[in-house]
This record gives C-alpha cells, sequence and structure tokens, in this order.
C-alpha cells in the first residue's frame, strides 16, 4: 500500500520515470508478490527507507542475467538533495559486490540530470543511448543506459 502511495506521487509529479500511469493496489499486489519470489530466490536485493512509518524512498537491483543486475531508485519529491538517493544506491551497490554481482546497470531519460548527476557520482557511465525512446508532453526525450563495473 505504502510503495503504491509512494509510486503514485511521482506519476502526480509527472517525475522522469518510466512509470506515467497511476498503479492500483491490485497491480501492487501483483507486482510484490513477484518481487518477494524473486527476494526469496535470492535474485533481488531491495531496500526502502521511511519516515514516521512512510515509504520516502524505494531502490532495488534485480539479476537479469547471471553476474547482471539491473537498478532502480524512487526518492519522494519533498526529501531528495538529502543524500538519501546517493546512500540508498551505496548500500544496493556494496550489496550487489557481496553477492558477486560486478556489472550493474541502469536506463534513465536523458533529461533526467538529478539522476544522471548522481548516477556519474557513483561510477556510472553511459553505455547506450536510444533515441527519441519516450515521448512525454509533446517532445521526445532520449533513453540513456549506464552501465558501472567493479
Ligand atoms: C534521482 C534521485 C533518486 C536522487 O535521489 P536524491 O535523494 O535526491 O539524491 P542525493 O540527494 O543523494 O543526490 C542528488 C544529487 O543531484 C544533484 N542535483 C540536484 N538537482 C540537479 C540538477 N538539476 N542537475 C544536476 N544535478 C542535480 C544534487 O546536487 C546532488 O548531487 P551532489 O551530492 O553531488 O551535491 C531523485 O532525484 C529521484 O527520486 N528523482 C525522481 C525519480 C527518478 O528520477 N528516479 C530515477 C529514475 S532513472
Amino acid at each position: 500500500m505504502s510503495f503504491t502511495v509512494l509510486i503514485n506521487s511521482l506519476v502526480a509529479e509527472k517525475a522522469q520515470i518510466a512509470c506515467t500511469e497511476k498503479v492500483t493496489v491490485e497491480s501492487e499486489h501483483k507486482w510484490l508478490t513477484q518481487h518477494i519470489k524473486s527476494l526469496e530466490q535470492d535474485r533481488s536485493i531491495s531496500i526502502i527507507a521511511e519516515v514516521n512509518g512512510e515509504v520516502i524512498a524505494s531502490s532495488d537491483m534485480h539479476i537479469q542475467q547471471e553476474g547482471k543486475g539491473i537498478v532502480g531508485i524512487i526518492v519522494k519529491k519533498q526529501f531528495r538533495n538529502l543524500g538519501i538517493g546517493t546512500h540508498m544506491l551505496k548500500v544496493i551497490i556494496s550489496q550487489a559486490n557481496q553477492r558477486g554481482i560486478k556489472r550493474l546497470k541502469l536506463q534513465v531519460l536523458a533529461t533526467n540530470n538529478p539522476a544522471i548527476h548522481t548516477y556519474t557520482k557513483l561510477g556510472f557511465i553511459e553505455t547506450q543511448r536510444i533515441s527519441k525512446q519516450h515521448f512525454r508532453d509533446g517532445q521526445y526525450i532520449d533513453e540513456i543506459i549506464m552501465e558501472r563495473i567493479s
């Protein structure tokens, strides 16, 4: 439930994330069921940050192929630029490394400067650019693939 509230707050502010439609409690249930299965199979790492019982940030890593993980992160608007995103990503990178996952990948919209700054600071580099992959508010936006190798 709390994750739905978090993701829907980002959809409402038109954050530069892949999800543009509000999620329902039913879709969260479906997602959580798959996510828990993946965690039990040791194929994912998931961390959240809570303030007074409210989920204000979430980051995860899912093993895409053996030795390769795909990373995601969201922080609620009011809690950005406080170092939370950087800290959570450092934990994800360290936990992934401890499990032998040295190659991490993520996708980001080319206009998402705070995210690109944060990822670059943590050693991710652009490895691919998909031209005009997204269409938002009448504008095409490239998608950038960034990767980090430990
Ligand atoms: C990307 C995101 C996770 C970063 O989380 P955060 O908690 O704000 O991250 P931090 O506070 O640790 O660091 C933010 C960095 O971005 C920088 N920054 C802020 N606005 C910026 C801008 N417009 N351009 C470039 N850098 C910017 C900050 O100065 C800071 O860098 P610094 O530590 O070198 O000073 C957060 O902005 C977010 O959730 N955005 C919406 C969802 C999203 O875009 N997720 C990623 C999808 S790929």
